[in-house]
């Protein structure tokens, strides 16, 4: 039974279920993957975005009443949305013009003020490192005409302390303290670094895999050939400012074609209509746990990053 009332929307963030994928990933191995798209804002965000603004409240960075003012790629705003809604600021998001017009129309809906900023050199539904840059400095820039809060997801460290704190503690309770591999994708690598700190601490073995898309590698200490991809949210072509490598033990590669085929599957075999990083995240657990380098019976978890109604 759910709690009879629950005080707000910031409440329906964590918590989220962890699915066994079995008919779109019946062997080898297992893949249980966190249902984050069930949040309120849609996505894995949320729980950045009520950290962040929780701890700026605390300490005085964000007064009462005061704009929030981010660069997203819609999830991130959308998270901020949400938090700004139950605790009473404006928010206003820069959005590079490459993202789906579904996330500005959403962002809006919720409340915030959209500022879409042109793209430097990526595409429609394709956003390069630079397109985020040009955005992030609009950001920062109406920040400090407007006298608000700069979220700045990439540096801010209550980003991967919320995933450390409470995504992995999650993942170790439900999958009963069986998890032999964490897979995901990085956009500031808070998902990725928060969980594997989480579960390495719970069982140093387990192994711990970053997924990249194709030509578009960092981590993997590649240099990028194909910036574009749709990888939304992710696979940015540098290495995050808060990276530790040494919680990473591979990097998996996924194609656009790869990351198309199991959103597919995902919806078609398991009712799960997910976006492009969720699929790429399961395409590369079904991968490691194919590549023979996991025990034949291994569990590997992910996470299902956002909504396909997004896209
Ligand atoms: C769709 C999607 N997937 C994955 C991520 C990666 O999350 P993180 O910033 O925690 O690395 C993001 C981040 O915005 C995202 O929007």
């Amino acid at each position: 039974m759910p709690p009879a009332i629950t005080p707000s929307a910031l409440d329906l963030i964590g918590n989220t279920p962890l699915i066994a994928l079995d008919r779109a990933h019946p062997g080898p191995g297992r893949i249980l993957a966190k249902a984050e798209f069930m949040q309120p804002g849609g996505s894995v965000k949320d729980r950045a975005a009520r950290a962040i603004l929780l701890a700026a409240r605390a300490d005085g960075r964000l007064v009462r009443g005061a704009p929030v003012v981010e660069m997203t790629s819609g999830n991130m705003g959308a998270g901020l949305a949400v938090a700004c809604a139950a605790l009473g600021h404006p928010l206003v998001v820069t959005l590079s013009a490459g993202n789906s017009p579904q996330r500005a129309r959403m962002l809006e809906a919720l409340g915030a003020e959209v500022v879409l900023v042109p793209q430097v050199d990526g595409l429609p539904g394709q956003v390069t490192g630079a397109d985020v840059a040009a955005a992030a400095e609009e950001a920062g820039r109406l920040a400090r005409e407007r006298g608000g809060f700069y979220v700045d997801q990439f540096h801010a460290s209550e980003g991967v302390g919320i995933h450390r704190d409470t995504t992995g503690p999650e993942i170790w309770a439900q999958s009963g303290g069986r998890v032999d591999a964490w897979v995901a994708s990085v956009g500031t690598g808070a998902t990725f670094l928060g969980v594997a700190a989480a579960l390495r601490a719970r069982n140093p073995q387990v192994v711990c895999a970053a997924v990249e898309p194709d030509g578009c590698r960092p981590l993997a200490g590649e240099p990028v050939t194909k910036p574009r991809h749709v990888l939304q949210g992710t696979g940015y072509g540098s290495v995050p400012p808060h990276w530790d490598p040494g919680l990473m033990d591979l990097a998996v590669s996924v194609t656009d074609d790869e990351a198309a085929h199991w959103r597919r599957l995902l919806a078609i075999r398991e009712g799960l209509h997910v976006g492009y990083s969720a699929a790429a995240n399961v395409c590369a657990a079904a991968a490691l746990l194919a590549s023979g380098r996991l025990p034949a019976d291994a569990v590997a978890v992910t996470v299902l990053c956002d909504t396909g109604l997004k896209y």
